[in-house]
């Protein structure tokens, strides 16, 4: 058995159904944390509602009961509306590699981590690594890489990413490519652990306009001379 009781191996069959479930908990975390993020920075279309919301009370009436109840409803319709664009298009977007077939066949390669012993292990982690189309060399996209937030902070996701980059680099891949947001912050530290490097940065509208994103792109090259 490998060190902490976890193992990392290629997806199986009978895998399938455990990783989406997976990898659909992580892609949940991203939603409320970019709403936060964008309180935090910028609370612009969230203070317009509040404003006008605060309006039309004032010109309505002087009622501070409709004024709380207006304050409490802004900050919902705005929570709403982030888990409602999460179920009724990030998932079924991003999961839909998994509705046609089995998603294997789109990716050069995938693996789990598994945590447990002797008879009994459970997945708690997954990294693909996808052929990117538009490109004539050897690159890759490197996605789907999740932990299961109990067994996160011992290391799985860099013994994935480990694994990943070592296929890559005994395969001669000239580059590994990934996207992510910029409040992914654990994941940008991992990465940058690992030698990624911005190349790109893109400033995306979601959530109908509300959430202004910054999505970067990370490569990782020079796979042969990779210390970690
Ligand atoms: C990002 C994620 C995969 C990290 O998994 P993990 O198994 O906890 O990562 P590791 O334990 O291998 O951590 C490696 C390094 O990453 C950084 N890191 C990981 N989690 C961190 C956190 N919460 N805060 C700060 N740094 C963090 C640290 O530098 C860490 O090294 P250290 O523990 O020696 O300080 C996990 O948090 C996750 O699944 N998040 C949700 C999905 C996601 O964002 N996926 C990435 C999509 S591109």
């Amino acid at each position: 058995m490998s060190e902490c009781g976890v193992r990392i191996r290629e997806l199986e069959v009978g895998d399938y159904d455990q990783v989406k479930r997976m990898i659909k908990r992580g892609l949940s975390e991203h939603i409320p944390v970019a709403m936060k993020a964008q309180l935090q920075t910028s609370a612009a279309v969230p203070g317009i509602l509040l404003g006008l919301s605060v309006l039309v009370v004032f010109i309505t009436s002087l009622d501070f009961m409709s004024l709380a109840l207006l304050l409490c409803t802004t900050g919902f319709i705005f929570y709403a509306s982030g888990l409602l664009y999460l179920h009724l298009y990030t998932l079924p977007n991003e999961l839909e590699e998994f509705n046609s077939g089995w998603p294997i066949n789109r990716y050069e390669k995938f693996w789990v981590a598994e945590a447990g012993e002797g008879a009994r292990w459970q997945i708690v982690g997954s990294v693909g690594l996808r052929r990117m189309s538009d490109s004539s060399e050897y690159k890759l996209e490197l996605k789907r890489m999740s932990v299961e937030k109990n067994f996160r902070r011992k290391g799985i996701a860099s013994r994935l990413l480990r694994t990943a980059l070592d296929y890559s680099s005994e395969n001669d891949v000239k580059e590994v490519v990934l996207r992510l947001t910029s409040v992914q912050m654990p994941a940008i530290k991992l990465y940058s652990k690992f030698g990624f490097r911005t190349r790109r940065v893109e400033k995306q509208r979601s959530m109908f306009g509300m959430l202004h994103l910054t999505v970067l792109e990370l490569v990782v090259s020079d796979l042969s001379t990779r210390s970690m």
